[in-house]
């Protein structure tokens, strides 16, 4: 998969990819992402990118013209357009995983107070990463990269992301490691039984009891888009 980034701020995202499961799957070129300067599209003499909004209001707007020619210049028939904003339709597996599956990616960063609001016309999904409001879309766009790419074949085992949170609308189930007791803590009984039936509904109950009591609403289907 192809990820174009357009961000005002591309010093952010150095060393973000450079380690772990992202720099594998940059390695095995199952991804590659290229950085933009949105001021570099600018057909300002001052490299102007922004402006004060019509009607009035605090602070700067980002303007159409260099968001415009830049997705212009990037996008091809495979591509899908995504906006950062708080304003967006709030993010989930289920939507990093149908991102998982596109050939092409740009993801555009907002900031300042907001975006020209025309931009919009040129982009397939607007999302957010949650109800609270960050200072740019930097930030959300390394959350979608870094949730999208482990979802691609290749990267990571299947295995490894089939029972985790979210899945079929559960939490994960609690994991323990050695030793059995540590500082009188124990490990479950039935994690040591080698009673896989055992352990499989153990850890099925304990799913549905975590997401009843940290995420009510998921367990009824309303945290999600089905
Ligand atoms: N930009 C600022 N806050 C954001 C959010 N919550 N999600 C996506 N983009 C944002």
């Amino acid at each position: 998969m192809k990820i174009d980034i357009l961000t005002l701020f591309p010093e952010m995202f150095k060393g973000v990819f450079d380690e772990s499961i992202i720099k594998r799957a940059l390695d095995k070129k199952i991804i590659e992402i290229d950085i933009h300067n949105i001021r570099d599209y600018s057909k300002d003499p001052h490299k102007k990118v922004d402006d004060t909004p019509y009607g009035g209001g605090p602070g700067m707007v980002l303007m159409c013209q260099p968001i415009f020619d830049a997705v212009k210049d990037l996008r091809t028939s495979e591509s899908k357009v995504i906006l950062l904003t708080p304003s967006g339709a709030l993010y989930n597996q289920k939507q990093a995983f149908l991102f998982s599956k596109e050939k092409h990616l740009i993801i555009i960063c907002g900031h300042y107070e907001g975006f020209d609001e025309r931009i919009k016309t040129i982009c397939d999904y607007e999302i957010s990463i949650g109800d609270y409001v960050l200072t740019g879309g930097e930030i959300p766009a390394m959350i979608l990269v870094d949730s999208i790419t482990r979802l691609i074949d290749g990267t990571i085992k299947e295995e490894s992301y089939l029972n985790e949170s979210f899945t079929n609308n559960l939490l994960d189930y609690p994991n323990y490691t050695k030793p059995r007791v540590f500082e009188g803590l124990e490990v479950p009984e039935v994690l040591v039984s080698g009673d896989h039936e055992k352990i499989s509904k153990w850890r099925l109950d304990k799913q549905i009891e975590l997401t009843k009591l940290n995420r009510p609403l998921l367990l009824k289907g309303d945290e999600s888009d089905d």
